[in-house]
């Protein structure tokens, strides 16, 4: 098994065939079902609630709401996995449209939610102004640091050129295609849950906070997720009330948020308004940048969407300045989805690197290689590793870049206008501590166990790929268990870490029982391995081996038979060497896209589209594919459909199924050749590896709007890119850049 090649998904079948059990799917005896009552007023109080109809409905076990809900525990530090300080059914205030106000436990979930629609709830709405979107008028709230690098005072507005443009992204939904669930089993004072989290541990530790029990008497069970974005990243209320409705009842409970609810439950990305201020000589060298985000969050919490963090270290612009502030709305606390920040900031960047391009006639891609950054600009640090100007000239190549006219409006197919667009990608190359045991038998099968998380990225298949190469037996020899917090512990699978962060455990543990099996081989005056240097001796066909001479082979099943070992499992703890600090350490990839544009119909259509990533080691060549194209997929929803609309006068958002929030079908993406740039990493961890769950994203929404603007002339800064904007008679002063009019580019 070696590491790369392109192994199909070990949890395949059972997906496909249904039999994996998702968080709302698992056989539980005596199983009561919950449905959450939502709040239908922003701001004000529950004067009243009557629950007499629906309590005299059949099947119903329980009715909880703020006046019969046990009090939950204020933890006196804030808890990283918490995804809102508010804590529902607490009191009868009210904060934002859909927060929770009861949950309602019947027998069957269609008794539940006949009787949901009979509670009546009474509320005083507040006498106070309500707001949904950013404007002058938004409350600014604190924001991060500001990162300055090189010389604060080189104004790019006094360069040769300047772009100086507002740019914005709205209000988006994760969307996964299962919903958040959770199914709740109390035995005496011990948890269960069957979730559907990205953070085993979070789970655990926000759970027992909040109901004040040990995490110890928590187990978490997370097998299958089908899907997340971020979504299921931090906890939400309904994981904790499923818990307290199943004490309450004194039977197992399952509460599975329905699609509208989700749009009120488990996040959202805020909406962005981002400057970027670009300073170049007359050949389009970088002099100085400026970029500041403002970001919407809820009234009682601060979530930063990082747009703008990732800027700085992108071109070798010596001289730079980045900021975010907060504008706080009257909605749910946001959350992260996506590459929060790096999507949303790429974005502006990416198209502001292609306003300058136009502005000093240089093409977009020599542009990029003119201020390419051979060290971190904002650090000074050097990368880990970064090929990119290979992504570049593969991407370009293989897209046929160099066919590409450079005036905007001159490549016609018909009556369509063809435009190509281009942009860089990068996200950071993140690992986390992590814990793993392997265990190998003597029939000559491995088992891989990790609390780790299976989202549809391919993790079992990953990790069982990691174990087979450092055992030397086959993939299909290997088992993996992961999603229970009872295996050994890891961490968040967010922000593209869990390769980087559970691959080295793995791989470690692995490592441990080879070694533990040549100990035992070269002490052995049996084995044909006897008095060898244990340096000498590798793992491969499932038996240990003499380097110089491989057929001195000592088959792994004989050595634990003649040991009477029934297996040798090792567990091992792995985190990041003291020395990555030293590196500034990213994936890095390049965008290509081709867009076919009506220019009647306002209509744009992505015709084509080549990605080019570089990300350290690849383990899996086949999932690590499906990853990328899984963003570029994202960023053409992100580009031109998705937009999760308010209407200010109900006070939440409208667009809450999956036919008004609009995603991508099969019919709306293009072929997408992706392109993996062989590299390795030595500094990020000590496979390789940078990690792909996220990089595909950032920069693609980037690429269209600069192939719309390409085929058009007409460049559009607020995403998504719809038919309405593009045929407004001032399309290329969209809602964002009018509010500034003093902006030039
Ligand atoms: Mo991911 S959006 O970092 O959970």
């Amino acid at each position: 098994m070696t590491l790369g090649t392109p192994q199909p998904r070990i949890d395949g079948p059972v997906k496909v065939s249904g039999a994996a059990a998702y968080a709302s799917d698992v056989k539980i005896p005596n199983l009561a079902f919950g449905v959450l009552l939502c709040s239908t007023i922003v701001k004000g109080r529950i004067a009243a609630i009557d629950t007499s109809a629906a309590s005299a409905q059949p099947g119903v076990l329980e009715i909880i709401t703020h006046q019969t809900c046990p009090p939950l525990l204020r933890p006196t530090k804030p808890i990283p996995s918490q995804g809102q300080s508010l804590v529902p059914l607490q009191g009868p205030d009210i904060c934002y449209y859909g927060q929770h106000v009861g949950v309602v436990v019947a027998e069957s979930f269609e008794a539940a939610c006949a009787a949901a629609d009979l509670v009546k709830i009474t509320y005083t709405p507040a006498n106070a102004p309500t707001q949904f979107a950013m404007t002058k008028s938004a409350k600014a709230a604190g924001g991060a640091r500001d990162l300055v690098w090189g010389d604060r005072t080189v104004s790019p507005t006094k360069a040769a050129f300047t772009v100086d443009q507002q740019y914005s992204t709205p209000y988006q939904h994760h969307n996964p295609i299962e919903p958040p669930a959770t199914t709740a089993i109390w035995n005496g004072d011990t948890l269960t849950l069957h979730d559907s989290t990205q953070w085993l541990a979070g789970v655990r530790m926000l759970v027992a906070a909040l109901l004040g029990i040990a995490p110890a008497n928590i187990r978490v069970i997370s097998p299958f997720v089908g899907g997340s974005f971020g979504a299921k990243r931090v906890v939400w209320p309904h994981v904790y009330l499923a818990a307290l409705a199943a004490k309450t009842v004194g039977r197992p409970v399952r509460l599975a948020v329905t699609r509208t609810q989700m749009y009120t439950t488990a996040g959202y990305r805020p909406q962005t308004v981002q400057r970027i201020t670009l300073g170049a000589r007359r050949d389009g060298t970088l002099q100085s940048l400026q970029h500041t985000a403002t970001t919407t969050t809820s009234e009682f919490d601060n979530f930063i969407e990082p747009a703008g963090a990732k800027t700085g270290m992108m071109y070798a612009c010596p001289n730079g300045r980045s900021s975010r502030t907060l504008a706080k709305v009257d909605l749910g606390t946001p959350t992260t989805m996506r590459a929060p920040g790096e999507s949303t900031g790429f974005f502006a960047l990416e198209c502001a690197m292609d306003e300058l391009a136009y502005a000093v006639k240089l093409d977009p891609l020599k542009l990029r290689l003119l201020n390419y950054a051979v060290v971190d600009p904002t650090t000074k640090l050097p990368w880990s590793s970064k090929s990119l100007k290979e992504c570049y000239a593969k991407g370009a190549a293989q897209f046929g870049w160099a066919k590409r006219k450079a005036t905007p409006g001159s490549m016609r197919d018909g009556p369509l206008l063809i435009g190509m667009g281009m942009a860089s990608a990068a996200y950071p190359a993140n690992r986390s501590p992590a814990s793993a045991s392997v265990s190998l038998f003597a029939d000559g099968h491995a088992v891989v166990q990790s609390a780790t998380h299976e989202m549809g990225g391919g993790t079992y298949t990953a990790m069982a790929a990691i174990a087979a190469n450092a055992l030397g037996i086959d993939i299909r020899q290997v088992q993996a268990q992961l999603g229970d917090s009872t295996l050994p512990e890891t961490t968040v699978s967010g922000g593209s870490r869990t390769i980087n962060s559970v691959g080295p455990a793995v791989e470690a543990a692995a490592l441990q029982v080879i070694d533990r099996l040549v100990a035992l081989a070269i002490a052995d005056p049996a084995s044909p391995l006897y008095q060898a240097e244990a340096g000498q001796v590798v793992a491969a066909g499932a038996s240990l081996r003499l380097k110089s001479k491989p057929s001195c082979a000592d088959p792994i099943a004989k050595i634990l038979s003649r040991h009477n070992l029934p297996s040798v499992q090792m567990s091992a703890s792995t985190a990041p060497s003291a020395g990555a600090s030293k590196y500034s350490q990213y994936a890095f990839g390049a965008h290509f896209a081709e867009v076919r544009v009506d220019p009647d119909l306002g209509e744009v259509r992505v015709a084509r589209y080549v990605g080019a990533f570089a990300a350290g080691q690849i383990i899996n060549a086949l999932t690590a594919r499906s990853q990328l194209v899984g963003g570029i997929v994202g960023g053409i929803g992100m580009a031109l459909l998705e937009e999760s609309v308010v209407d200010p006068n109900i006070g939440t958002f409208i667009t809450r199924n999956l036919a008004d929030y609009r995603v991508p079908v099969h019919a709306d993406i293009p072929p997408i050749e992706v392109i993996l740039v062989p590299e390795q990493d030595s500094v990020t961890s000590p496979l390789g590896t940078k990690g792909v769950g996220e990089l595909g994203i950032v920069g693609a929404a980037a690429a269209i709007a600069n192939a719309v603007f390409h085929a058009t002339g007409k460049r559009l800064r607020d995403l998504p890119i719809t038919p309405e904007k593009l045929l407004a008679p001032d399309a290329s002063q969209t809602r964002a850049t009018r509010r500034r009019r003093s902006a030039r580019g």
